[in-house]
């Protein structure tokens, strides 16, 4: 019996790698890429007139939207022609980079400013095929090239890329991107945060070139049981990906590895090897590998371990650990702007070390690429999260699917970096049915993307009724998580810093604890006695009181202060000690420590030591 005609269709389209499996473009941090960083045009539009005409219409959604559209960048025909803007005469901006602290007039603004920038590509092949990528735009990037919308991204955090095949040429290019930082009520994050609403091309902007059929994502860890085993899977994209032969080798281990794909270009594989050194934060092992196909090469540095929980203890690498951490904001204070660059890692992370921490919680959105490779070479350890952040609209599927379209890209991008041990799934969101539902949801995404990490939340305690020095934490999503974490603020929002040696935490549950925060605002430099808040003496009195007092928490397993360094915050507006910024930070954002800085440093040294100590009695 003949097939009826659209079902040859689909089968000519499937076969023909034109199905519509989304592209993912896994690790575009190792390809080479021309690189579209540098000064852009920048044009603000306040009232959104280079988006909608004047009923309110958006440009890209008419036919012919005439010369208007800022997204078509067009001139004049004539000297007498009118055309309303000239990306060409504006002003430029530094791509990566918010806006804020580069010009002084941007830096409360939020709305759209578009963004221009021409190229020509470098040995431009037809043949080939054309991607163009975003580290991150917060919060809406509407994306357009050489006139053409490839497309749409919301989220301010995380990677997105289109496939610009047969839209670029060699010459005369121009992309052209609206950037609206507006904040929304059904948004992820929504509309209130205790940070800087940073707008702009806030990461790298990379053009590629690949092959019709091309690496397009692969995970390769060890295997959660046994050590010596090494599992991964590649999956290819194009018109030849099934039946394709893939190596994968790791020279160090002497594994190199033929596979073949299935009709999806898809292999699964696994692979013994003895001689595996793991990773860990004391031996950052790294391994380079590659995946090499006939028409494609990649490359990775990928480093080996396990992390599990046993009732209260976390394990890596089946050897219990404590998490000696701090909190980040993806800020470099000193230069007062979104951090972005493996220089703002350096400092950041290099802090931390300083500070004695083998841990950071990354806050409260994904972080740049670089510091979580940076993490991977350093040996620390890494909590990430997405920006489901205090009062999100639990209600709304649509702002389910924001987050859940975030937590994805996140996973998607670190899914192969050792140090990441921990996804969290939210920042001190009020408990509720239609909560906990979201965050389950998010739970199960995370769990069946990635079953290999472990997942938290930060949760939020709160004194028992009727009990004097008791705090409890009464959160019923913390049944959904492997990582019971909760924020506590005792001596500085409530309580007194002198009853913390009192202070006992009721915490029912057989998982491990992490504080993923505690701290105090300081302005650094300002000195008094220790109960004069804004004072170092106060901060570092509540350092002196809190540490020993969490102590007391039978499964504490980790602990991550709030915060590394100040941060710029529009809900921080008190003078002379805030003006702008959350000043809980260790750190000024002149780069000084504030006394606070060594009471910690000296916690961790003797808790590293003594760690070492029990390791040693324990072989
Ligand atoms: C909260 C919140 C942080 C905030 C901090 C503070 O716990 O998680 O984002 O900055 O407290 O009040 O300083």
């Amino acid at each position: 019996m003949t097939k009826p005609f659209y079902v040859i269709l689909f089968a000519i389209l499937f076969t023909s790698g034109l199905e519509s499996q989304a592209v993912v473009f896994h690790n575009n941090y190792m390809r080479n890429g021309f690189s579209l960083n540098g000064q852009w045009n920048y044009i603000v539009d306040v009232y959104e007139s280079g988006f909608y005409n004047y009923r309110w219409i958006p440009y890209d959604e008419i036919e012919n939207p005439g010369a208007g559209a800022f997204f078509l960048n067009s001139k004049p025909k004539s000297k007498s022609d009118l055309v309303e803007f000239n990306f060409d005469m504006s002003p430029t901006i530094y791509v990566p980079g918010d806006w804020n602290s580069q010009h002084e007039k941007l830096f409360y603004y939020e709305g759209t400013i578009w963004y221009k920038k021409s190229f020509n590509i470098p040995d431009f092949n037809p043949g080939k095929r054309y991607f163009i990528h975003f580290g991150a735009v917060n919060y809406r990037a509407d994306v357009y090239v050489n006139g053409q919308k490839l497309g749409m991204h919301k989220g301010g955090f995380t990677p997105f890329h289109y496939e610009m095949t047969g839209i670029v040429r060699e010459k005369d290019n121009f992309v052209i991107v609206r950037v609206d930082n507006k904040r929304a009520a059904d948004e992820v994050p929504t509309l209130n945060t205790d940070w800087w609403n940073y707008g702009g091309i806030t990461r790298d902007v990379t053009v590629y070139a690949v092959e019709p059929t091309f690496i397009d994502d692969y995970n390769i860890q060890l295997d959660e049981e046994n050590k010596q085993l090494i599992r991964g899977n590649i999956r290819l994209n194009g018109k030849d990906k099934a039946g394709q032969k893939v190596i994968f080798s790791i020279a160090e281990l002497n594994i190199q590895k033929e596979l073949f794909t299935n009709d999806d270009g898809y292999v699964q594989f696994e692979i013994l090897s003895k001689k595996i050194g793991l990773w860990s934060d004391t031996h950052p092992k790294l391994y380079d590998i590659s995946l090499e196909t006939e028409t494609d090469a990649i490359k990775d540095r990928i480093g080996f371990r396990q992390i599990k929980t046993i009732g209260p203890e976390i394990l890596l690498n089946g050897e219990k650990i404590f998490l000696r951490g701090i909190c980040i904001h993806e800020e470099n204070p000193v230069r007062g702007g979104r951090a972005y660059s493996m220089d703002d890692a350096r400092i950041l992370l290099g802090w931390a070390k300083e500070l004695g921490c083998n841990f950071v919680r990354l806050a409260h959105y994904p972080h740049n690429e670089n510091i979580v490779r940076l993490a991977d070479e350093m040996g620390m350890l890494v909590w990430e999260e997405i920006p489901v952040y205090w009062t999100i609209q639990w209600g709304n599927e649509e702002t389910y699917q924001k987050a859940e379209q975030q937590l994805k890209e996140m996973i998607q991008r670190d899914k192969n970096r050792a140090s990441v041990i921990i996804w969290s799934m939210a920042n001190e969101t009020p408990q509720s049915p239609e909560r906990n539902t979201f965050l389950t949801r998010l739970v199960n995404t995370t769990r069946s993307m990635d079953p290999t990490r472990l997942i938290s939340a930060a949760m939020e305690n709160h004194g028992k009724k009727g009990v004097k020095n008791i705090a409890v934490v009464e959160d019923s999503f913390s049944d959904m998580v492997d990582i019971v974490s909760f924020n506590q603020y005792y001596g500085w929002y409530g309580g007194d810093i002198a009853n913390l040696k009192n202070l006992r935490w009721e915490i029912d549950i057989n998982k491990p604890v992490i504080i993923s925060e505690f701290g105090a605002g300081a302005l650094q430099g300002y000195h008094a006695d220790s109960l004069t808040r804004w004072s170092e003496e106060y901060q570092e009195y509540l350092y002196r009181e809190t540490l020993p007092a969490l102590r007391t928490i039978p499964q504490l397993s980790g602990i991550s202060p709030w915060i590394l360094a100040d941060f710029r915050s529009p809900r921080r507006m008190l003078s002379p000690y805030q003006e702008g910024w959350n000043r809980k930070g260790l750190i000024s954002q002149t780069g000084n420590r504030k006394k606070a800085f060594y009471v910690l440093q000296k916690f961790y040294e003797e808790l590293a030591s003594q760690f070492v100590k029990e390791k040693k009695k324990s072989r």
